[in-house]
């Protein structure tokens, strides 16, 4: 079965091809193409991702981006016709108000007219900034019409959770299976919008044992970053500072709070952690508002420590709790070092496997999202029609 996925649930514009076979968890895969389009650039001027922008940026540039998905592989041959292209259209047409940067991207791409070897399309429908959630949403609709495709909705934190499972993001082509999961497995999913400890069972089912009941952990990266000056996204600024304070054995500044951390609950907390970095920032510039450099690169070290003790404790809590078989990381703070060097280590305490994502799946991609959504798909591919048109055999 061949799934194009879509996702727009933030600020990354992304795009993905794979081929399954198998069901569930047994499912086998190989990657098509896998393409991101990041407007951090553009967000970082707001210090944070700024939800119209993303939205009219996600409009202008997923048709262009499905463009250059499609001319590595070999496109479809068969032509849905004019009228079926138009009368499509058409029953879209209040897209012309309420996005209108994807209603023009769509007229006038030809492309779209060529029925492509897809069988089915994957969605984030959530959770996510909803103006740029309903562009993704509104694409794979109008191309599910266009095409004959069935659409499946994809939850983005399962898509986290799935795509660690990958064993390989970079061997496009190559068959793979997933990495074998033991149940119950427990899954810490980590995000610019979401901190969760997450059960999982055999059938696939999740339950959310534990969150944030603030700033999600990322959230609490960029702001932190932001107070000491550092561009948008800050997760990776603040990781080479306090990189830079371990290595010239800087010392922090400050003692800093780890929040909850003793809590009976596995919940978390972020935000007094973000105001105790304020606090410590007015009372450590100088006159003019300055910081020295090593007083950032102590407190982003002191702050990386809090967050990994918190996030540790939680972990480690929570593995108690449920006797986790298997243990999974998602979402784009997976990404840091330092945290995934201290998860290894419980895991490998606790004699349990870890699974986190490969370096260029760890933030957000539409390659989780397609392989999550294979996984709820168990019908074999029809031979699909578009508007009379009969769909080319594999
Ligand atoms: O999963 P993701 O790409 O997007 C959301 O679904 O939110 O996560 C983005 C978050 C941002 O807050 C970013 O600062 C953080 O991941 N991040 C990091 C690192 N790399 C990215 N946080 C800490 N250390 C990093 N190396
Ligand atoms: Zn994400």
């Amino acid at each position: 079965m061949i799934i194009l996925g879509i996702e727009t649930s933030c600020d990354d514009t992304a795009l993905a091809l794979i081929e399954t076979e198998g069901t569930g968890l047994n499912t086998r895969c190989r990657v098509i193409a896998s393409l991101v389009h990041s407007q951090a650039d553009l967000h970082s001027a707001y210090g944070g991702v700024f939800p119209t922008l993303a939205k009219r940026e996600h409009g202008k540039n997923i048709v262009p981006l499905l463009h250059k998905l499609f001319t590595d592989i070999e496109p479809g041959t068969v032509c849905v016709s004019l009228e079926h292209f138009t009368k499509t259209l058409d029953s879209f047409k209040s897209l012309q108000e309420t996005n209108p940067d994807l209603y023009e991207s769509v007229i006038h791409a030809e492309f779209l007219k060529n029925i492509p070897r897809i069988d089915r399309i994957a969605v984030t429908e959530g959770p996510g900034l909803e103006p740029a959630l309903w562009v993704g949403i509104s694409f794979a609709r109008i191309l599910g019409s266009l095409w004959n495709i069935p659409l499946i909705p994809v939850n983005h934190m399962e898509g986290h959770v799935i795509g660690s499972l990958l064993t390989s993001d970079t061997a496009m082509g190559t068959w793979q299976i997933l990495k074998p999961v033991h149940f119950p497995a427990l899954a810490l999913l980590i995000s610019g919008g979401h901190t969760e400890l997450v059960t999982i069972d055999e059938q696939l089912k999740y339950s959310i044992i534990g969150q944030t009941k603030d700033d999600a952990v990322g959230e609490a990266f960029d702001k932190v970053a932001r107070l000491l000056g550092l561009p948008y996204p800050g997760g990776p600024h603040i990781s080479k500072l306090a990189h830079e304070a371990w290595e010239q054995k800087i010392p922090s500044p400050v003692s800093l709070p780890r929040p909850m951390i003793g809590s009976k609950d596995l919940n978390f907390s972020f935000s007094g952690l973000k105001t105790a970095v304020l606090y410590a920032v007015r009372a450590g510039s100088d006159a003019s508002g300055v910081l020295s450099d090593d007083f950032k690169k102590g407190l982003a070290h002191e702050f990386e420590q809090a967050v990994t003790e918190t996030l540790e404790a939680k972990l480690r809590k929570a593995i108690d709790e449920t006797g986790a078989e298997t243990l999974i990381i998602g979402g784009g703070v997976s990404a840091n070092h330092v945290l995934r060097h201290r998860f290894q280590a419980v895991a490998d305490e606790y004699a349990i496997p870890l699974y986190m994502p490969t370096r260029h799946i760890s933030g957000d991609n539409a390659l989780m999202i397609a392989l999550a959504g294979s996984l709820h798909t168990t019908d074999t591919p029809r031979a699909l029609k578009a508007d009379g048109t009969k769909r080319l055999d594999k």
